[in-house]
C-alpha cells in the first residue's frame, strides 16, 4: 500500500519504518529539513533500539523515503498518518495546531480518495476537527480514522511489530477493511485488532496512559509509607504483583514518571474532564504525587548530607526519563539537577544516550562525563535516576574508591541495601524500610 506518515519523530519514524519493513511504499514527511537531511543519510535524530537497521534497509530497498514536501507525500499516498506532536497548551489541554495544520495540507493535496489516520494522541472530537479541516478544502472522498499508538520508547520497534493490540476508531466498514489489510502482518499471532467508534478510540489512549501513570503514583505513595513503617516496597511489589487481578507490570516505585506522554496526557485528560464538568480527582492526585516524587532523590540526598550541599560535587547516573531512550522530555533528572544547582552543588552527569539532549537543557551549567566511572570521580555522592542496564551491576570496589564519600541515593532501587551496607556504602533507596 502507498502510505504517507506526516511527522517523523519518535512515533512517526517508527511507524514509517515498520510499515516499510512489511512491504508498503512509505513516504515520511516532516517540516524539519535538518531531520530529513540526516535521515536520508541514515542518521537518526533519536536513539531507538533496532530502528537504524530498519531505516537503512528499507531506504536501500526503495520502500522508505524521506521528504520535507508534505503535500507531495500526501498526493502519492492512499493512506496518510498524522503523527505530529500534540504538546500541552497553556492550560494543559492538548495543543492541536500541528495536527490541524497537517489536516489542512492534506485537504489541499487530496488528489485521490484517501484514508486519513490520526496517530498522534488527541482528545475526543479531534478526528471530527480533522475531517472538517480537510473537507473545507476538497471535494474528494476521504475517510478519517483514529489509531492511537501504544508503543514504548526503548522498545518501540518491537511494540509496533508485535503489538498487544491495535485500536482503530473508524467511520465506515470500507475504512475498517483497508486498515485491517494494513495491520494484518502485525497481528498474525492473533493479537486483537480492535475496531470501535472514533471517540472511544481517542479516549482509549488517554485512559491507558492515565491508568499506567496512576499505578506509578500509587506505588510511589506505597513506597513512601513503607519507609515510615519499616516495610520493603520491593517485597510488597512482588506480593501484590503476583495477584492475577493486579499483575506485575508498572509497579516499580521510582523518581516519578516523565517522558513525552504521561505528564501531558494526564494533564490533557484532566482538562477534558474539567471542560465537561467531570472532575477527575484520582488523576489530579496522581499528578500531585508525581510532582512531589520528582523531588524525592534531591530530598533524600539533602537529608543524607544534613542540608549541606553548597560546594558539594554530585554525580548523576542517567539523564533520560527511562532506560533505552535518549528522550529527556520531563525527565526527573531535570528536576534533580535544577535542585542541585539551586542548592549550590556542582553536577557531573553521565548517560549512555541522552547527553546531547541534556546539553540543550543545561548547556555548560553541568559537566558531562564520558563514562559512568568518570562521573563519580571525587564526588561527594552518587545519585541514580535512570535504570540503564550498565548501572545494574557496577564494580562496587572501583565505585567506592572513586567516590569521595561512599554515599549513593538510588531512585531506581537497583541494588540490595544489605549488600551495599556490607560493602561499606551508605545506600538510600526508595521505599526500602527504615532510613531508606
Ligand atoms: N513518544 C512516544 O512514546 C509516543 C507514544 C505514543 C503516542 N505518542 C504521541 O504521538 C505524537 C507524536 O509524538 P512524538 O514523540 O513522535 O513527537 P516528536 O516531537 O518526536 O515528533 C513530532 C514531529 O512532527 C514534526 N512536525 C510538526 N509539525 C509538522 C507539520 N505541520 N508537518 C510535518 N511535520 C511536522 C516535528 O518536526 C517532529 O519531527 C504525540 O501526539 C504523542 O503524544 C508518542
Amino acid at each position: 500500500m502507498k502510505v504517507a506518515v506526516v511527522g517523523t519523530g519518535y512515533v512517526g519514524l517508527v511507524v514509517g519504518a515498520c510499515l516499510a519493513e512489511a512491504g508498503n511504499d512509505v513516504a515520511c514527511a516532516d517540516v524539519s529539513s535538518e531531520k530529513i537531511d540526516g535521515l536520508r543519510k541514515n542518521q537518526l535524530p533519536i536513539f531507538e533500539p533496532g530502528l537504524d537497521t530498519l531505516v537503512e534497509r528499507n531506504q536501500e530497498e526503495g520502500r522508505l523515503r524521506f521528504t520535507t514536501d508534505v503535500g507531495a507525500a500526501v498526493e502519492a499516498s492512499e493512506i496518510v498518518f498524522i503523527a505530529v506532536g500534540t504538546p500541552p497548551d497553556e492550560d494543559g489541554s492538548a495543543d492541536l495546531q500541528h495536527v490541524l495544520a497537517v489536516a489542512e495540507t492534506i485537504g489541499d493535496h487530496m488528489n485521490t480518495p484517501k484514508i486519513v489516520i490520526t496517530k498522534s494522541t488527541v482528545p475526543v472530537g479531534t478526528a471530527e476537527k480533522v475531517r472538517r479541516a480537510i473537507a473545507g478544502r476538497t471535494s474528494e472522498k476521504f475517510h478519517v480514522c483514529s489509531n492511537p499508538e501504544f508503543l514504548k520508547e526503548g522498545a518501540a520497534v518491537e511494540d509496533f511489530m508485535k503489538p498487544d493490540r491495535v485500536v482503530v476508531g473508524v467511520d465506515s466498514p470500507e475504512a475498517a477493511e483497508i486498515v485491517s489489510e494494513l495491520y494484518a502482518p502485525f497481528v498474525r499471532t492473533g493479537k486483537p485488532l480492535l475496531f470501535m467508534d472514533i471517540p472511544s478510540a481517542e479516549m482509549t489512549k488517554y485512559a491507558a496512559n492515565a491508568m499506567l501513570a496512576t499505578r506509578i503514583s500509587f506505588m510511589n505513595q506505597i513506597a513512601e509509607l513503607c519507609e515510615q513503617v519499616g516495610a520493603d516496597v520491593t517485597l510488597v511489589r512482588k506480593g501484590i504483583g503476583s495477584d492475577a487481578r493486579i499483575g506485575s507490570a508498572f509497579l516499580f516505585p521510582g523518581p516519578g514518571y516523565g517522558g513525552s506522554c504521561f505528564p501531558k496526557d494526564v494533564k490533557a485528560l484532566i482538562r477534558t474532564g474539567d471542560a465537561c464538568g467531570v472532575s477527575l480527582d484520582v488523576l489530579k492526585a496522581v499528578e500531585d504525587v508525581n510532582a512531589r516524587q520528582k523531588r524525592r532523590i534531591f530530598e533524600k540526598l539533602h537529608e543524607a548530607v544534613e542540608g549541606n550541599l553548597h560546594g558539594r560535587r554530585v554525580a548523576v547516573w542517567g539523564l533520560a526519563f527511562k532506560a533505552e531512550t535518549d528522550d529527556m522530555r520531563e525527565s526527573p533528572a531535570i528536576d534533580l539537577i535544577r535542585a542541585l544547582l539551586d542548592a549550590g552543588a556542582t553536577v557531573r552527569a553521565y548517560d549512555p544516550q541522552a547527553v546531547d539532549n541534556a546539553r540543550h537543557v543545561f548547556g555548560d551549567r553541568i559537566e558531562y562525563a564520558e563514562h559512568a566511572y568518570d562521573a563519580v570521580t571525587g564526588a561527594d555522592a552518587l545519585t541514580i535516576v535512570t535504570e540503564w542496564l550498565e548501572f545494574r551491576n557496577p564494580d562496587f570496589g572501583r565505585l567506592k574508591s572513586l567516590l569521595k564519600t561512599p554515599l549513593i541515593v538510588d531512585g531506581r532501587n537497583l541494588y540490595e541495601p544489605a549488600r551495599m551496607r556490607q560493602l561499606g556504602f551508605r545506600y538510600v533507596g526508595i521505599g526500602r524500610g527504615e532510613g531508606a
